[in-house]
């Protein structure tokens, strides 16, 4: 993008799914992430669900409690495959029901992707898909109303949203994804770079950026400033989302900490796949400008 990004009026950024769940009784926690985020420019508001869980029911009973109704989604972004952010795509797509529902995701989406089994034995001896499982097909998707719209490249989404495409792996203790996993191309098995792990980045008036993750495979730091490059907004407000550390070395966490006081982010919002250790060391790292992620937790831009 040649120009600097627009400005939305107001972001709200309301956790729909977290690993954990907070105090409400009703909420109900689930490994992944789901994300309600309202756009508002000028005297319209967009509703974009930044990923789907790895289940509806969770997503869509959570909704309830908060009293949102899935028909209200305009369109519907994924961070990248992995089943935790996407499983529950097609069942959300059913809730919406009524009206078709743009879908933008990476053009890798639908590839074989696989992980080697963790856990208790014998899951770990099992390597298993990892992307789109289940009733996530192609077909299936359009079929319930589903507009894939797969890009790869950064753009404006809306005014003042910018989808941040493939994350250039620019730092140098971020050059590997976070996550160890295999791609299956042209009937080959091949290291998987991760590279349809994305955020979007909302540029809100009076406030600066705030950058949702899903994952950050492709490294925290490197999604921000590829934010700030292609939105042209050096102001971070927020950084928010699960950012993978969680088999990190200590190194990785403390390099990532300080480019992102380098960077000037001023808030830091963090959970599902983070990880203990780093949550403590961004704790440590930002004191009070860090806060958990949990169902429920909502993050306002003028708060
Ligand atoms: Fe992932
Ligand atoms: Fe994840």
């Amino acid at each position: 993008m040649a120009e600097k990004m627009k400005q939305a009026n107001k972001v709200v950024i309301t956790t729909l799914l977290e690993n954990h769940s907070g105090i409400e009784p009703n909420f109900t926690a689930q490994h992944g992430v789901s994300f309600l985020i309202e756009v508002t420019v000028g005297k319209n508001t967009k509703k974009i669900l930044f990923d789907t869980g790895p289940s509806s029911e969770v997503v869509a009973h959570n909704m309830k409690y908060m009293g949102i109704k899935p028909d209200t989604i305009d369109m519907i972004a994924l961070s990248h495959c992995h089943y935790d952010h996407t499983g529950g795509l097609t069942g959300i797509l059913k809730e919406i029901q009524g009206h078709d529902v743009p879908i933008l995701a990476h053009p890798s989406l639908f590839e074989i992707h696989l992980v080697a089994g963790s856990g208790p034995k014998p899951r770990n001896w099992l390597t298993r898909p990892i992307g789109m499982v289940g009733e996530n097909t192609e077909e299936n998707i359009k079929k319930h109303g589903g507009f894939l719209t797969l890009a790869s490249n950064p753009f404006e989404l809306m005014p003042g949203v910018l989808w941040a495409g493939e994350i250039e792996r620019v730092t140098d203790f971020e050059k590997t994804p976070t996550l160890v996993t295999r791609i299956i191309r042209d009937g080959k098995v091949l290291n998987d770079p991760i590279i349809d792990d994305t955020a979007l980045a909302i540029n809100v008036a009076g406030a600066g950026l705030f950058v949702v993750s899903g994952c950050s495979h492709s490294g925290i730091v490197n999604i921000v400033k590829q934010c700030i490059k292609f939105s042209q907004v050096k102001k971070v407000k927020a950084v928010i989302g699960g950012f993978h550390l969680i088999n990190a070395s200590n190194d990785r966490i403390e390099k990532t900490i300080s480019a992102l006081k380098e960077l000037n982010v001023e808030k830091i919002y963090s959970g599902h796949c983070t990880g203990f250790k780093a949550q403590a060391a961004i704790y440590h790292g930002f004191g009070d400008a860090f806060e958990e992620l949990y169902v429920g937790k909502v993050i306002h831009s003028d708060l």
